[in-house]
């Protein structure tokens, strides 16, 4: 049975995370918090992490897979907590590229995958899952407030973090043994079944600052978004942020 440390606070659970699974932790084994002082979020961003209203955890995967394959795992990680999601909550989330989960079109939560792929040591991958369970509007700090929602706010109904983290534990750990088992394509399928760009028009701010706007064809089999813009140029977003920008006519 993989095993799970639970603590009261702790700076961030990634960061606990990846020094457990360097000194020998298992596939499976996982840090939650009941608060973070400094939660990692994706390029370098805060994750806001209050008390006992998110869920704040990292789970560390060890598939046995090409490293070459280890890219992968985020989508495939949303995939799961998404599912996971739907299952207990009863509701009807969304994934974002590349790590989003969407309810009521705001962000709910996010994945923030960090690897090790020394293969001297063993590979690894920390999978780390921020939720917003239980918060109310005025949780959320002013710059996310518009943009943030939580299960709560979407389904009226508190629930419990324990119990979310347990579902997503074993989602996720169904779905990596997916991709252990080559099925990349199949879990490519479901995604995109969830996938809350589908029908829209982004815009992506690429790591130069340029920007391109256009139809998303969702990820390719690599997991990369293509975006093709109006003068039917496809682009391969590799980084950087994509927003939603309208509905396709
Ligand atoms: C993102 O959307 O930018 C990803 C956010 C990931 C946040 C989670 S909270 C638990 C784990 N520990 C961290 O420091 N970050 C992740």
């Amino acid at each position: 049975m993989p095993e799970t440390h639970f603590l009261l606070k702790t700076d961030s659970t990634n960061r606990v995370a990846f020094e457990w699974a360097e000194s020998g932790a298992r596939h499976g084994d996982a840090i939650i918090a009941e608060m973070q002082s400094a939660g990692r979020g994706r390029l370098r961003r805060h994750w806001h992490s209050p008390v006992g209203k998110g869920m704040y955890c990292s789970i560390i995967v060890k598939p046995s897979i090409d490293i070459q394959k280890y890219p992968q795992i985020t989508l495939t990680a949303g995939l799961a907590v998404s599912n996971a999601l739907d299952k207990i909550c009863h509701c009807a989330s969304l994934v974002k590229w590349p790590n989003d989960i969407f309810l009521g079109g705001k962000k709910i939560g996010g994945i923030l995958t960090e690897s090790s792929l020394n293969v001297a040591s063993g590979p690894f991958s920390i999978v780390g899952i921020g939720l917003n369970i239980n918060n109310d509007h005025f949780d959320f700090p002013k710059e996310i407030e518009k943009v943030a929602t939580s299960v709560f706010l979407e389904t009226g109904k508190a629930h419990n973090i324990r119990e979310i983290f347990e579902g997503v534990r074993d989602e996720l750990l169904h779905e990596i043994s997916m991709l252990e088992l080559d099925d990349f394509a199949g879990i490519l399928q479901r995604w995109k079944e969830k996938d809350a760009l589908k029908g829209r028009v982004v815009r992506w701010v690429t790591p130069t600052g340029a920007v391109v706007c256009g139809r998303p064809a969702g990820p390719n089999s690599e997991g990369r978004l293509i975006v093709q813009d109006e003068d039917g140029q496809c682009h391969e977003v590799i980084s950087g942020d994509i927003s939603i920008a309208g509905r396709m006519k």
